[in-house]
């Protein structure tokens, strides 16, 4: 169930990844946000044009569906270059890396996704392609054993990752340019959808309609694109095709997601450690057992937002439900001091 959530801000598989193709900004004029980050990649590219230089090697990390693989393309497309894509975790050994790196043409950019699943033993082999665009290879073994020199072709490294805490510092290091993406703000979200809209041919997306999808988009361009196009749906086969505030609620409200964007798995957790556990702090392990789930799929899909709005804390002694958090839900937190003193007598 938890992998189907309609606001899951890591990619639906290859056929959204196909649908959002044609909603993604491939210049940097056209993107969206995150402008610090966009300001040095303007100076990045332009000084290493000049020099006829490939950008310096780039590290983005944050949560998903925020744009890093956008960027590599917008990045690759401004210095007139191709985009090679890849993953840690499809890089087996060194020479699954030799194979990506031997392909690449002067200026071309590399992106590997989720760079924190790198398997050590490749790892090895990209400090020296990083720095000295040289791929050192170990041919035969015991006292035959030698190391020959490939070169390849002065190339951007474009990393990604969720988890920037379990890159290794040596990796970390030799990245250039290295910067968080964080999550949009609302009016952000709504030049987005303006745009999607618009690449869309929806006619009829009103302005308030299109603001209500980006309140329940939790920050991340995916979801608001996703959003739109299950809003445009239901307007076209329950409505008469406008995207107005009313049919927004209707047809996100048919998928469980309410109007901060929280689903129902959310708010079951939510409700288990207030009804439950009197609001926390109780381990997630805990909860995770109550609520017959994975603990690792609350903490990876559940957590992170409700963390973002402050609807959940964490603390040493374990997770707790806010007071923001247990107003959402409409119920009235009753605090671990609030039920010792019930269970003293003293209410
Ligand atoms: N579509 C998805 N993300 C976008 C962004 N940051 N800017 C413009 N369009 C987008």
């Amino acid at each position: 169930m938890t992998t189907e959530r309609l606001i899951a801000a890591g990619s639906a598989g290859p056929v959204e990844e196909q649908t959002n193709w044609a909603l993604r900004p491939s210049r940097l004029d056209e993107y969206i946000g995150q402008s610090e980050l966009l300001e040095r990649l303007r100076i990045a590219i332009t000084a290493g044009k000049q020099r006829a230089e490939p950008v310096e090697h780039v590290l983005l990390h944050g949560p998903p569906g925020l744009g890093k693989t956008t960027l590599a393309h917008v990045i690759a497309a401004e210095m007139g270059c191709k985009a090679h894509t890849t993953s840690g975790p499809a890089l087996v050994r060194g020479t699954d890396l030799v194979a990506c790196l031997t392909k690449l043409d002067q200026g071309d950019v590399l992106f590997i996704d989720e760079i924190h699943r790198l398997p050590v033993a490749v790892e090895e082999f990209i400090y020296p392609a990083m720095e000295d665009f040289r791929i050192d290879v170990t041919v035969d073994s015991g006292l035959h054993a030698r190391t020959v020199q490939i070169r390849c072709k002065p190339f951007t490294l474009i990393g990604a990752t969720t988890r920037a805490g379990l890159l290794s510092a040596p990796l970390r290091s030799r990245f250039g340019l290295t910067h968080h993406l964080r999550y949009y703000e609302e009016p952000e979200l709504l030049l987005i959808l303006q745009r999607s809209a618009r690449l869309l041919g929806l006619a009829h997306a009103e302005m308030d309609g299109l603001r209500a999808i980006a309140a329940r988009s939790r920050g991340t361009p995916r979801i608001a694109n996703r959003l739109l196009r299950r809003v445009r749906d239901y307007a076209q086969v329950r409505g008469d095709g406008r995207i107005a505030p009313s049919v927004v609620d209707e047809a996100l409200a048919l998928e469980g997601v309410d109007r901060l964007g929280l689903d129902h798995l959310d708010r079951a957790y939510m409700r288990t450690i207030a009804s439950v556990y009197h609001g926390g702090p109780v381990g997630l392990e805990t909860v995770a057992a109550t609520m017959n789930e994975d603990a690792g799929t609350l903490e990876d899909v559940v957590e992170p937002y409700l963390l973002q709005i402050g609807f959940l804390a964490r603390t040493r002694r374990g997770r707790a439900l806010t007071h923001a958090g247990a107003e959402h839900l409409g119920i009235a937190l009753k605090t671990e001091a609030a039920s010792r003193e019930a269970d003293a007598g003293l209410f």
